[in-house]
């Protein structure tokens, strides 16, 4: 069941009950409802806006670590490589820039902050922690809760000293922490305000964590999926490379202008979008009244997940759905009155803000690795059907990869050249 006028509206809110209310991260643009979430939210995306998020003046700030990406892979050609934590650092270097007025210097230390977050966030969806919070407090070892209510103190810990030194550095450059803080001021007299004193310092933190942990695992893990499906299908992989090759060549680097030129670059992103889903559902919410929608009654109170993957994943709308198919999003079809739905950034008031980022970022990454590598899958590993993919992914409020390791090549010795020569 999907309706953007009934999903979307006023009459569903975010859940009371979420796994974010363990970390104490009950407040911020994630975690919070009603009249407090509209207001964190439109203050965050409106100054996130005025900073550049997600905009092309990005685009000189974020090359630059991709191109250091690019330069660590470079040692590793010939060898089998797993990408899990490759991506944070050109992902969400200049978002932290632009959330706190840092550049991430010690990258080991965000590393360790994200894998240990990592392991304790995504609980498989099946585990207790989701529906039987009293469980996980009597086995609070078994169930991860110890992790869950420890993990996090990292990067907590992190955002504190970042939100001292914006109090205290005049010098550091615009900032959402230093735009918060002045917003905290201004309302120091009206306890009314969600910025007053400590509900504002909460906002401020739980919205800096929750915009730099859902950017990071969401990204990093949207570009694993994206990397594992075109090694599963190098010819998919060639094209990609021949467009690349066409349109930008081998040496400059990508530009957003770009993608209007590369339609099928464009197919492949919302392929692995469509395929991977890794955001499989919508954040857990509730109605907030009594609804009717079409012949279904929804009681007030009741905790909706909307199933996105389910969506991608629907044979009617999209044949053969285990088959990675970027042709599909390339067909005529898609520009019919009724083309498939196709949310993986979900819909209405609650759906992501880090959208525009995610795609320009996923477009920026996508391209430079696949201008300079190729992805191969090791021919000595059994290559692993569509149903070892869904069976063996971790489901989550994220839906991450299997572990997995690719042969990583060179793409001019070993893409449009080589075939060059199998030609002539
Ligand atoms: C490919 C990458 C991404 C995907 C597929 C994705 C998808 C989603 C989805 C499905 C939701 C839930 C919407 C709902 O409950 O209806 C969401 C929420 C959210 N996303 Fe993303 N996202 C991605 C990247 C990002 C990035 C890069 C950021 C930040 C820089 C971000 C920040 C957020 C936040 C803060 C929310 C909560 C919004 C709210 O409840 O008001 N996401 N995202």
């Amino acid at each position: 069941m999907w309706r953007s006028e009934v999903y979307g509206s006023y009459e569903v809110d975010v859940n009371t009950y979420n796994i974010f209310l363990l970390y104490n991260y009950s407040q911020g643009t994630l975690t919070s409802h009603g009249d407090s979430w509209s207001t964190i939210r439109n203050f965050t995306v409106k100054n996130l806006s005025s900073l550049g998020f997600g905009k092309k003046c990005m685009e000189p700030f974020i090359l630059p670590d991709i191109e250091e990406l690019v330069d660590s892979l470079s040692k590793e050609v010939g060898n089998r490589v797993d990408f899990k934590d490759k991506f944070y650092t050109p992902v969400t270097n200049h978002l932290w820039n632009i959330l706190t007025g840092e550049e991430i210097r010690d990258k080991k230390f965000f590393r360790e902050t994200l894998t240990s977050l990592h392991r304790s966030l995504w609980q498989p969806i099946g585990n207790s922690i989701w529906f039987l919070p009293w469980l996980t407090e009597l086995f609070p070892g078994l169930t991860g809760l110890n992790w869950i209510k420890n993990d996090p103190s990292l990067l907590h810990n992190e955002v504190k000293r970042q939100t001292k030194n914006n109090a205290s550095d005049s010098s550091l450059n615009e900032n959402l922490v230093k735009i918060f803080l002045k917003e905290i001021q201004k309302t120091e007299g009206d306890e009314g305000s969600h910025f007053h004193k400590n509900k504002g310092d909460n906002h401020m933190k739980g919205t800096i964590i929750n915009f730099y942990f859902t950017a990071a695992e969401a990204m990093t893990n949207t570009l694993n999926w994206a990397l594992l499906y075109l090694s599963l299908y190098p010819e998919t992989q060639e094209k990609l490379a021949d467009e690349i090759l066409a349109v930008i060549g081998s040496e400059r680097s990508p530009s957003l202008e770009d993608l209007i030129n590369m339609p099928y670059t464009k197919a492949v992103m919302q392929e692995v979008l469509r395929i991977s889903s890794t955001s499989p559902f919508s954040n857990f919410q509730m109605t907030t009244q009594d609804v009717t929608f079409e012949t279904y009654f929804i009681p007030k109170n009741t905790i909706i997940l909307a199933n996105l993957y389910g969506i991608h994943h629907d044979p009617n709308s999209y044949p053969e759905p285990e088959i990675f198919n970027p042709d599909r999003f390339l067909d005529e079809t898609r520009s019919r009155d009724a083309p498939p739905p196709f949310l993986p950034f979900s819909v209405g008031l609650r759906s992501c803000p880090g959208q525009t980022f995610a795609r320009n970022v996923f477009f920026l990454l996508l391209v430079s690795l696949c201008q300079k590598f190729e992805f191969r899958w090791d021919p000595n590993v059994e290559k692993p059907s569509s149903d070892f993919l869904t069976e063996k992914c971790n489901v989550s409020f994220l839906r991450f990869t299997p572990k997995f390791k690719l042969v990583l090549g060179w793409r001019e010795k070993f893409g449009s050249i080589r075939r060059m020569s199998a030609a002539a």
